[in-house]
């Protein structure tokens, strides 16, 4: 039997939801991985200490091995004091979601130049800026190309922010993240490194591979694919596990969003064994993005099979990705 070890990684963009099935998604994070970053889209979305404090707290009652890593979602209001007070109790990032883009962002920025304020303090602060950079209103599988004029002005006007490109779905967001200075990275999430709009809508509508953003063009996945095996240090994992209820994906207007966290790691593996890579996974899942973020890299270790197994057609009320297909790795 094959067996392979590996760090025990970290995911650096991770939705876990509230209530009662948060459990379930922060015990299934934990399954596979040590840190998570954990995005705050959520209702009402992470803004004071107080919900982040609580947020954090349920998360860590339900997987005490999972170390969540906090974030803030930006608007306008913060102050300087909100600011600190956030550094304080540990977070470690905070996110813009331009208003109406995706789930739950409503409530995200509108006027691009508002933000500023709250940015220069994000750099002055050393916070993460965490960015889904997609501009609302233009043609749906032009919003990311359309975003990228607005990351090269932050990052020349934010020299020293680190500014993370959140889920790279285009060639032309990986082609600006390699020409930015190196303070300018990119998640990649799995579904992106293994699909495109065929996967969606090419033959029959699948909805749970609905998501933003919309998975693009071959041409868009294989530029993902290149940097993501490529060993480029501006490129780490983050899924965007995304898990929504089967009923409010399988309906006349479906949620975005792939609970692929299930499947993260045999996928991965399978993917970077495929490509001939499997020795630039370690930096991949458990390196890049921790030294991006000015953490330690982890030391636990993982170790999956080569045994394969069936994915469930349901998962907690959730279809997840690659339901029903089977993997060959597994996790020991
Ligand atoms: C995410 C969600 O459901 O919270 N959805 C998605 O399609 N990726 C939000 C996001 O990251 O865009
Ligand atoms: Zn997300």
């Amino acid at each position: 039997m094959t067996i392979l070890k590996l760090p025990l990684p970290d995911d650096f963009h991770v939705h876990l939801r509230q209530g009662d099935p948060l459990t379930d998604y922060a015990r299934d994070m934990s399954r596979q991985f040590g840190r998570i970053l954990v995005m705050p889209n959520t209702e009402p979305a992470l803004q004071s200490v107080e919900t982040i404090l609580a947020y954090k707290k349920a998360i860590t009652s339900a997987a005490p091995s999972l170390e969540p890593l906090m974030t803030f979602k930006i608007h306008s209001g913060l102050s300087q004091a909100d600011l600190l007070a956030f550094k304080e109790i540990g977070v470690v990032a905070g996110k813009y979601y331009p208003a109406g883009v995706t789930t739950n962002s409503e409530d995200g920025v509108s006027d691009f130049e508002s933000v500023f304020p709250v940015i220069a303090l994000m750099e002055k602060m050393n916070f993460v800026f965490s960015v889904h950079g997609e501009e609302p209103g233009v043609f749906c599988l032009d919003r990311e190309a359309a975003f990228i004029p607005k990351i090269k002005t932050l990052a020349q006007k934010f020299p020293r922010l680190r500014i993370v490109f959140e889920h790279v779905s285009t060639a032309e967001a990986v082609q600006a993240v390699l020409e930015l200075p190196p303070n300018v990275a990119a998640t990649i999430t799995a579904h992106h490194l293994t699909m495109t709009l065929d996967d969606v809508i090419g033959d029959s509508l699948r909805p749970h591979h609905f998501c933003k953003p919309i998975l693009k063009l071959p041409a868009d996945r294989e530029a993902i694919r290149k940097a993501a095996f490529s060993g480029n240090p501006k490129f780490f994992f983050g899924s965007d596990s995304a898990p929504h209820a089967q009923a409010k994906k399988e309906c006349a207007y479906g949620a975005a969003g792939i609970y692929s966290a299930p499947v993260l790691l045999p996928i991965l593996v399978r993917e970077f064994e495929r490509e001939g890579a499997l020795n630039k996974l370690d930096d991949f899942i458990a390196g890049y993005g921790a030294d991006f973020y000015g953490i330690a890299r982890p030391t636990k270790k993982i170790e999956l099979i080569k045994k394969s197994w069936i994915v469930s057609n349901n998962i907690h009320g959730v279809v997840p990705l690659a339901a029903g297909e089977t993997l060959e790795w597994s996790l020991l």
